[in-house]
C-alpha cells in the first residue's frame, strides 16, 4: 500500500477556521476509501481539539525538536478515524493558545510544526511514499526534507506535493530572522528569497516535486501578477510541475437528507422539508414567515476579496426594489460588519446581519436560502457556491477560480436548461445586480425552479472525481509497482 501523509494547519473536525479545515477533513478519507492508500494526516495539537478526541489519542512519541537554538518539547499523538490515521503534534508553548493563528510567533509556531513534522518520521517509524503539505503553514515541511533531512536513512525516497490553497498568504519574513527563527542558513537563501524577503510558499514552490492548487482555473490565474501576490516569476518557471484540481466536499457532513443541524431533511426528490426549513429560520431570526419570498443568502468572510464591496454597492437597491430578504452570516472587515448591520436597521422587516461565526448556524441558512451569492474578486475554489448548491440554494457567482470552475451559466436551449447557477465575468456590481435579478426571475416561475434546482443539487461536487486526479497525480511520482514475470 502506497503511504501518505498530509500536512497541514487545520483538519476538520479537529480544529478548522476555513476551507483548507474542510478539505483536509476530507480528501484524507475520500483516497483512504479506495483502499489503495495508507493515508495519515499530521496538524497541531491546537487548545481547540476537544475532549473527546483527547480521550481516544494514544501517545506515539516523545522526543527534541531542535530549531535554531532551540530545543522544543515534541509529543505525538495518534488517533483513528474513517480509515485515517491523524497525528497530533503537541507543544502547549506553542499551540495551548486561544485561536489557531494571528500570534506574533506564527512564523516561529509553524517553523516549530513542520520540523516536528519530518523529526516525527523517524521516532514513528514512518516514512511516507508521498509528503503533501499544504499552505505556508507546512511549506518549510518539504524545505526541511530537502535542505535537512534528505541524507538521513528513510528520508531519500519521499516525494512531495505542496498544494496552494490561497495565494495570498505566503508566510514572508525579514531576513533577519532566516537562521535565528527558521533554522537555515546562507546556502538556503536563494532558495527562499522573493522580493527582497523570506517567503515560506515560494520556498516550498522550488523544492516540492509537484505544486497543486485547488482548482484549475486558479492554477492559470496564479501565474499572472493580477493573481499572484508577487509569486507570478516562480511559478512560472515552475509550471510544467503546476497543475489544478477542483475541491470536493464532505458529501456526508454537507448532506441535507441527514444533516443533524437541520429542522427538517430534504432531497431532489422531496423538497417539502426545504419550505419546512425555511420557515424555521424565518421564524428564528423574527422574520415574516412567509414562503412566497424568496430568501438571498450570504455566508462568508466579510473581506473584501470575497466581494462584498459589490454586494454593499447593490444590496440596497435590490432589497428596496424587491419583495425579498435578505440574511448574511460572517465575521470580519468593520466596515461591512457595519453597513450590514445598517441594512438590517433599515430593513427590520426583510434583512438579518448575523454578524458571527457558527457552522450548526450557516447549515440552517444553506438549507432555507433560494439563492446564494458569492461574487468573490478571487476564489481559488470556493466551497460555499457547492455547498450551497448540495442544500437547494441558486448560486449566483462571478467567474474567478473554482467558481468559474464549478458554476455554470444558466441558459435555456428549448427546453432543455443548460448550467448550474448564474454568473458574471466583470468585477462589476452591476453584473451582480443583473445577474440577481435573473435568478430572481427564474425563481418566481415556480415550474422552471423546481427543475433548475433539481439539476443544481445533483450536480456532483464530491470527492469521487476529485480524489481520482489525485492520485492519479500521485501514481506520477511513485515507481510503478514490479511488474510480474511469469
Ligand atoms: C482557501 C480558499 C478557498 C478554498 C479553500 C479550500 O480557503 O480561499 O477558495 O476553497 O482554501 O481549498
Amino acid at each position: 500500500m502506497k503511504k501518505i501523509l498530509f500536512a497541514g494547519a487545520e483538519a476538520m473536525p479537529f480544529a478548522a477556521t476555513g476551507g483548507l479545515g474542510d478539505v483536509l477533513g476530507s480528501l484524507p478519507r475520500a483516497l483512504a476509501e479506495s483502499g489503495e492508500y495508507d493515508v495519515r494526516v499530521v496538524l497541531p495539537l491546537y487548545e481547540a481539539v476537544g475532549q473527546e478526541y483527547r480521550r481516544r489519542m494514544k501517545q506515539e512519541a516523545v522526543f527534541s525538536v531542535q530549531l535554531a537554538w532551540r530545543t522544543q518539547y515534541c509529543g505525538v499523538f495518534s488517533l483513528q478515524k474513517d480509515h485515517v490515521t491523524y497525528y497530533f503534534i503537541d507543544n502547549e508553548y506553542y499551540f495551548r493558545r486561544p485561536a489557531l493563528y494571528g500570534f506574533f510567533d506564527d512564523g516561529e509556531r509553524y517553523a516549530y510544526f513542520s520540523m516536528a513534522v519530518v523529526e516525527m518520521m523517524e521516532h514513528i517509524g514512518f516514512y511516507p511514499d508521498i509528503l503533501h503539505s499544504h499552505d505556508w503553514q507546512a511549506a518549510l515541511t518539504v524545505v526541511y526534507l530537502n535542505c535537512l533531512y534528505r541524507n538521513r536513512p528513510g528520508y531519500g525516497g519521499i516525494r512531495t506535493v505542496f498544494t496552494i490553497h490561497n495565494i495570498e498568504y505566503q508566510g514572508q519574513y525579514d531576513f533577519s530572522i532566516l537562521g535565528d527563527v527558521f533554522s537555515l542558513g546562507e546556502n538556503e537563501h536563494t532558495l527562499v528569497e522573493n522580493s527582497g524577503c523570506i517567503n515560506l510558499m515560494k520556498a516550498a514552490i522550488e523544492c516540492a516535486d509537484r505544486v497543486t492548487t485547488v482548482s484549475p482555473r486558479y492554477a492559470e490565474e496564479i501565474k499572472t501578477a493580477e493573481y499572484a501576490h508577487g509569486l507570478e516569476g516562480v511559478l512560472n518557471k515552475n509550471a510544467g510541475k503546476l497543475s489544478g484540481i477542483l475541491n470536493g466536499i464532505d458529501y456526508d457532513y454537507y448532506n441535507p437528507a441527514k444533516d443533524p443541524s437541520i429542522e427538517a431533511h430534504f432531497s431532489p426528490r422531496s423538497m417539502v422539508g426545504k419550505a419546512q426549513d425555511k420557515t424555521a429560520l424565518q421564524k428564528e431570526l423574527g422574520l415574516p414567515e412567509r414562503s412566497d419570498v424568496p430568501v438571498l443568502a450570504v455566508i462568508s468572510r466579510l473581506a473584501s476579496h470575497k466581494g462584498l464591496d459589490l454586494i454593499a454597492a447593490r444590496i440596497y437597491e435590490l432589497v428596496a426594489g424587491n419583495d425579498l430578504q435578505f440574511v448574511v452570516l460572517g465575521r470580519g472587515e468593520s466596515r461591512f460588519e457595519d453597513f450590514f448591520r445598517e441594512l438590517e436597521y433599515r430593513f427590520p422587516e426583510k434583512v438579518r446581519a448575523l454578524i458571527t461565526y457558527d457552522r450548526a448556524l450557516s447549515k440552517r441558512i444553506y438549507a432555507a436560502a433560494d439563492i446564494f451569492l458569492m461574487p468573490s474578486r478571487t476564489e481559488p475554489c470556493g466551497l460555499s457556491q457547492m455547498i450551497a448548491s448540495r442544500y437547494g440554494a441558486i448560486p449566483v457567482v462571478r467567474e474567478t477560480g473554482g467558481l468559474f470552475d464549478s458554476i455554470k451559466p444558466f441558459w435555456m436551449e428549448g427546453k432543455e436548461i443548460h448550467g448550474n447557477g448564474f454568473t458574471f465575468a466583470n468585477y462589476s456590481a452591476d453584473e451582480l445586480k443583473e445577474r440577481t435579478q435573473a435568478a430572481l426571475a427564474l425563481w418566481n416561475d415556480p415550474p422552471l425552479r423546481r427543475k433548475f434546482i433539481s439539476r443544481i443539487m445533483t450536480t456532483d461536487f464530491s470527492w469521487k472525481t476529485s480524489a481520482l486526479r489525485y492520485e492519479a497525480l500521485y501514481a506520477e511520482l511513485l515507481p510503478a509497482a514490479e511488474p510480474c514475470t511469469v
